[in-house]
């Protein structure tokens, strides 16, 4: 479904993604993890248009979407979620989604169905779990509600493949479960492709089929869930981190 080909992005003289490949198939879920600043959001910037890459090809269901603007890229069916969530605080949960589905519907201007934005808003409102009824206010949201909205706006411009940004973040446990279910009842119930961003590693590697790891910018694995949390290169990358976030929770206990 998705090819990429020696993605490459650089900012000045700065590297932050040098020579990615990787395939995505129909209907698969395909983990991307790496440190903080290891290059993730990056490759999804450039999945979804937001920048162009560098050097390399990003080929969608056989065609070329490398330097694409976003609305194209989402009319082709490439929806994504940012990893912070900025709705429109003065419009409601309806209307925000109700917007992402207006503009899913790409066309001329003038050829917009309200009747099909509405239906698409209901739809993935009902998925996520978030109130479908039209006065219910964004202020309301928190953290979880906040990930849920980013979601609902994504899936409302019908996308077949689904780029989900690091979705965890600023959750407690039992959120972070029912994010990761959701993921995959997306993918189960709707049939959505998936390419989930994360750092924190443990939650995902319950929910994805595939897993592939960066780190500085390069691919340093990539398998099973079970092989790449055994390869000996990731376990290096992500001790450093977790000895960091174990000492620091020490302290904090000490204080
Ligand atoms: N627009 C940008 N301009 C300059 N540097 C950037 C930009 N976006 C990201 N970077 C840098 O690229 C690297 C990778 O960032 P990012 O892809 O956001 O990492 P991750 O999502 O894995 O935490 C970081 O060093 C970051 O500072
Ligand atoms: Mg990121």
């Amino acid at each position: 479904m998705l090819v990429v080909e020696g993605l490459v992005k650089r900012f000045g003289g700065f590297t932050a993604v040098n020579n990615v490949s990787f395939k995505v198939d129909q209907g698969e879920i395909l983990g991307l993890i790496g440190p903080n600043g290891s290059g993730k959001s990056t490759i999804f910037n450039m999945l979804s248009g937001t920048f162009p890459p560098s050097a390399g090809s990003i080929t969608f269901e056989g065609h070329e979407i490398a330097g694409l603007a976003p609305h194209r890229i989402i009319n082709r069916g490439i929806g994504r979620t940012f990893q912070i969530p900025r709705p429109f605080r003065r419009l409601t949960i309806f209307e925000n989604v109700e917007l992402a589905g207006f503009y899913g519907q790409g066309g001329n201007r003038g050829s917009h169905s309200r009747a099909k934005a509405d239906e698409a808003a209901e739809k993935a409102l009902a998925m996520v779990g978030l109130p479908t009824d039209r006065q219910a206010p964004v202020d309301g949201l928190g953290a979880a509600g906040l990930k849920k909205l980013e979601l609902a706006k994504a899936l409302a411009t019908g996308p077949k493949l689904l780029l989900a940004d690091e979705s965890l973040g600023g959750l407690d446990e039992h959120e972070m479960d029912q994010a990761a279910d959701m993921l995959r009842k997306i993918r189960d119930e709707l049939g959505i492709t998936i390419i989930w961003v994360e750092h924190i590693m443990g939650v995902l590697m319950r929910v994805v089929d595939r897993v592939m790891v960066l780190d500085h910018g390069e691919k340093i694995s990539e398998g099973l869930p079970s092989a790449v949390s055994s390869d000996p290169k990731v376990i290096e990358v992500y001790l450093g981190t977790d000895a960091d976030a174990t000492q620091a929770a020490a302290a904090e206990q000490r204080r």
